[in-house]
């Protein structure tokens, strides 16, 4: 089998450290990993394995070689960048969302839309974490009985905003004044994600939407979103309510759901089961539950997911891209 010669670009960060995590863990073919973040961390030793890796800053030709280039920097890095890592011949899984509405580059959870690599462009962007783990369990609802219509209500954990998210729940929880998020995130739940748009939408609301119609493959799709940013330091979690085009019993689409690759079905409400964050931490699952019909219309239904946002909303579904193109003789 071949080894490949790996980049992973924000290697210091959040997303970045675990890419390094998952590329160990996943035991991925690697001939050469060239660690880059910011010159800040230039000259940095960081671990991988046994060994020890001396992360470098970004500069003209250091792509060349490269086969698969990581990269979780930052939009402006991935715009200015990428498309430096692809002259070179690497295909570039991008974890920002520089790329993600661009037409020609692929937005792929590799569960549902592989075949959307095109490689004639080899930049291929990773969706935002939290449609990630809403359009896994919406895939097989579309197959089967057709998606009319999606509304989404987040409860995004502080991970989702990197170090920083991290930092300001853990000195908030200490009784220090928050410096990162407008609100003490130790106390309240705050209802916005990113910058509001013109229309009263946040970027944030706005990517779920746009970016479920893209992967699925239905840009007429109506999508709403509503994204919160709550007290938890990891897994974030989406209350999905969807009014499909058939009739549909809860015995078929729990059957749908648990036939989906990558979700596990918690529902078992009576005993107290269903998914939480703690359930999701550090693994690569998107869990399913409290499945239910919605009473406000016919062929509605209620149900909730939680995912890892840093591992199945970030670095893991990345790689697993990687895996995916490499089994597909893409790369
Ligand atoms: N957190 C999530 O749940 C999540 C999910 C999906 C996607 N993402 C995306 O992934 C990216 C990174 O997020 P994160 O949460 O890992 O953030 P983070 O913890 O703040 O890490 C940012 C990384 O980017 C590097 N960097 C910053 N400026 C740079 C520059 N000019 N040149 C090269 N490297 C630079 C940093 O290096 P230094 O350490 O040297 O500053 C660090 O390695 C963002 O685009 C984010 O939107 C995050």
């Amino acid at each position: 089998m071949k080894n490949y010669k790996v980049a992973v670009v924000g290697a210091t960060g959040l997303v970045g450290s675990t890419f390094l995590k998952l590329l160990w863990e996943y035991k991925f073919p690697i001939e050469t990993l060239t660690l880059f973040a910011s010159e800040r961390s230039a000259g940095k030793k960081v671990a991988f394995g046994d060994k020890e890796y001396t992360v470098q800053k970004l500069e003209e030709g250091c792509f060349d070689g490269i086969e698969i280039a990581l990269f979780s920097a930052g939009g402006s890095v991935s715009q200015k960048w990428a498309p430096e890592a692809e002259k070179s011949g690497a295909v570039v899984i991008d974890n920002s969302s520089a790329w993600r509405m661009v037409q020609e580059c692929a937005l792929i959870v590799p569960e549902i839309n592989l075949a959307h690599f095109d490689s004639a462009r080899k930049i291929v962007a990773n969706p935002n974490c939290s449609t990630i783990q809403s359009v896994l369990p919406l895939k097989p609802l579309e197959d089967k009985f057709g998606l009319k219509r999606v509304v989404y209500t987040t409860y995004q954990a502080v991970s989702g905003s990197g170090m920083k998210g991290k930092n300001d729940l853990a000195r908030t929880l200490a009784g220090e004044e928050p410096e990162f998020y407008p609100y003490n995130i130790a106390k309240t739940c705050i209802p916005q994600i990113d910058v509001f748009t013109d229309n009263g939408y946040t970027k944030e609301e706005l990517k779920m939407v746009n970016e479920t119609r893209k992967i699925l493959g239905k840009p007429d799709l109506k999508v709403s979103a509503t994204c919160v940013r709550v007290p938890v330091m990891n897994a974030h979690a989406v209350s999905i309510m969807v009014e499909l085009e058939k009739p549909f019993t809860l015995e078929e689409v729990r059957k749908a759901f648990e036939g989906q690759d990558g979700i596990k079905v918690l529902d078992d409400p009576q005993n107290s089961i269903y998914p939480v964050s703690t359930v999701a931490n550090d693994n690569d699952l998107v869990y399913v539950g409290r499945i239910r019909r919605d009473l406000s219309c016919d062929n509605g239904l209620l149900f909730y997911c939680v995912s890892d946002n840093i591992r199945k909303g970030a670095a893991a579904n990345a790689i697993q891209i990687a895996q995916a193109l490499i089994k597909a003789e893409k790369i």
